[in-house]
């Protein structure tokens, strides 16, 4: 939820920045801004702008502003406090234009500071709640920038992640963090700042995760932090966030959730003792033998994965297992005990809310355990143990791969969970076998690609869409709702099956079309019973249903083929169409598929 950029090196032109910073703007697109001390001038120069990254490029080549000297900071961002133009875009300053800085969170007691300032004579002149930090910063600066930004940080409450520069304090960058991501890209000659490894990918592989209330001050030719912290790689490659060929990151990542669920199989497969092995959870594999209780806390699309993994590991491994969203989680008073583990699931390892839990989790001593994609995250720092999912950068704002890469590993530490407990030899075996053909039964689900599209553009200029599907496949009834919602901006709801006839029945007309997940599992039948249902009333239906099923063609307008797998793992093959159903159902109406409106990807703030 925003980006952050800070340099200081070698390089002395801001468009270096201005590149780093598009890697960023998925996080948050409503407007942007750069500020950069040119050394000839020795100050610093400012160009915000409401709007895309493009929008703050095309001011800067109009400013005329010579870009020679560095640091330089910079800010994409996603509208908390004060409305979308180009005064409360970042960066923010002081009353004399000394100090610049772009801040990641929202300051909480913004208003209270506010009002101290305008006393004590401060000029205010946006909306947003980070202009306080500069004011704050100017009050208590005498020369020393990071002294003025330790101060300054003592009066805030909330959660920043921030990178700070001052023309009367040259060649520093100061950067703090509470509850925001940030790190520092190292390389030789140049350290730079940013609250996502995608900023510094072209630069280094070289990262060091700030810490909460850690304050870094970078020099171009090192850097201090309080603390030593370890160097951590970046796995993946610059390469591997580029859209190359595809027309969106959407579909790209669609195309590679075969590669999602090969990846997170990968060496964690052992077929004939029907086991896995999952290294990230040896430290604590003896304690979680006398685990009698799961509880899974995740937002959004890892919510849904979540309420897959509650069907998956009650009925395989038998553990009593419940699952909360985070930000409802957080403000409950869940009753736990020693023998209860709590599984965060997070692709970024940064949303606030699951964080929030997590935190409230350690504080009670049960044990935190964590499924994230993003290798250093603050929820991989934070939990006691955890398994990486291992599905690749995911660049668009709708969850794709990293949703499927969930599904996996709630599956494999289904068979982890259950080999510790009563699951046989031969079930662990039957489930490590299917999931080994899964990569090739995905890739099969995609070939049918083309009549998927054909499939959205007829029913595209329908308002409304009800998803419904049983057991397994309920979540995967709300996560396609959630997909089309967030990139169509048609309505959508996801539905139990069971749910139709006590509400959501009374809405269907030939108008209102069903999207029914069916495939042949223990629930078919009375799938089936809902089909005629909504039949009865008119209402038009496409169905997901398992490859030989020729009867349900009879049955509805339209079907999209699953290849047959074990009923646990049916969701991971029919989110697949949905997926792709809410792609291309968002391209035939011209929607900005990667960068939806009002949304952005990884959620920081509450
Ligand atoms: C998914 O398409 C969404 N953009 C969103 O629901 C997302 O899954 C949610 O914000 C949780 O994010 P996380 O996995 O990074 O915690």
């Amino acid at each position: 939820m925003c980006g952050i950029v800070g340099y200081i090196g070698k390089n002395q032109d801001i468009r270096m920045g201005i590149e780093a910073l598009r890697r960023l703007e998925y996080r948050g697109y409503d407007s942007a801004g750069a500020a950069w001390y040119n050394s000839d001038k020795k100050d610093i120069f400012l160009v915000k702008k409401a709007g895309r990254i493009d929008n703050l490029e095309k001011a800067i080549q109009e400013s005329n502003l010579v870009s020679s000297g560095n640091p330089f900071i910079l800010h994409t961002r996603w509208a908390t406090h004060g409305g979308v133009d180009d005064i409360n875009a970042h960066p923010h300053s002081d009353c004399k234009n000394e100090i610049f800085l772009v801040h990641n969170g929202i300051i909480e007691n913004y208003q209270e500071l506010k009002e101290k300032l305008i006393k004590e004579g401060h000029k205010f002149c946006s909306q947003c709640d980070t202009e306080v930090l500069s004011h704050l910063i100017e009050k208590y600066f005498q020369g020393n920038l990071e002294e003025a930004v330790r101060k300054a940080l003592k009066e805030v409450r909330g959660t920043y992640g921030l990178a700070v520069i001052s023309k009367k304090d040259p060649g520093k960058l100061v950067a703090a963090r509470l509850s925001s991501p940030l790190l520092l890209g190292i390389n030789q000659d140049e350290i730079l700042v940013a609250s996502d490894p995608s900023a510094v990918i072209t630069h280094t592989r070289q990262v060091i995760n700030l810490d909460d209330n850690e304050i870094a001050v970078l020099k171009p030719e090192n850097f201090f932090i309080l603390k030593e912290k370890p160097v951590i790689q970046i796995e993946w490659t610059a390469e591997e966030a580029q859209k190359g060929d595809y027309p969106h990151f959407m579909l790209k990542e669609i195309m590679e959730e075969p590669e999602a669920i090969e990846n997170a199989i990968r060496g964690r497969l052992i077929p004939e003792e029907g086991q896995v092995k999952l290294g990230g959870l040896s430290s604590v594999e003896k304690k979680l033998r006398e685990i009698n209780r799961l509880l899974l806390v995740a937002c959004g699309t890892a919510s849904y994965a979540a309420r897959t993994g509650e069907y998956m590991l009650e009925e395989y491994a038998g553990i009593p297992t419940e699952i909360d969203i985070g930000s409802e989680f957080r403000y409950r008073k869940p009753i736990v005990d020693k023998k209860t583990a709590a599984i965060f699931i997070s692709q970024s390892g940064e949303t606030a809310d699951t964080l929030a839990a997590l935190r409230e989790m350690k504080e009670k001593g049960t044990m935190a355990l964590g499924i994230t994609n993003a290798v250093g995250s603050t929820q991989s720092r934070e939990t006691d143990a955890g398994v990486y999912t291992r599905s690749g950068p995911e660049i668009a704002v709708a969850s794709t791969k990293a949703f499927i890469g969930q599904l996996i590993t709630l599956a494999l530490l289904t068979v982890y969970f259950g080999r510790q407990r009563d699951m046989a030899l031969v079930m662990g075996q039957r489930i490590v076998s299917e999931l080994a053909k899964l990569p090739e039964l995905a890739r099969k689900v995609l070939k049918q690609a083309p009549e998927i599209e054909k499939i959205a553009k007829k029913y595209k200029d329908c308002k409304n869409f009800w998803f419904i599907g049983r057991k397994y496949n309920y979540p995967m009834a709300m996560e396609g709702a959630l997909k089309l919602k967030e990139i169509s901006y048609l309505h959508a709801e996801g539905v139990a099956s069971g749910e139709l006839k006590h509400g959501a029945l009374a809405l269907i007309d030939e108008n209102f079309p069903t999207i029914v997940i069916s495939p042949s599992d223990s629930v078919y039948e009375k799938t089936i019973s809902n089909i005629q249902e909504i039949k009865a009333r008119k209402g038009p239906i496409i169905a997901i249903a398992t490859e030989g099923n020729e009867e349900i063609k009879n049955l509805v307008d339209d079907v999209i083929y699953i290849p047959k797998t074990l009923e646990m793992l049916t969701p991971i093959l029919s989110v697949i169409p949905l997926h792709l159903f809410a792609y291309y159902t968002a391209v035939a109406l011209g929607k900005d598929i990667d960068k939806p409106r009002n949304l952005a990807k990884s959620v920081t703030v509450e």
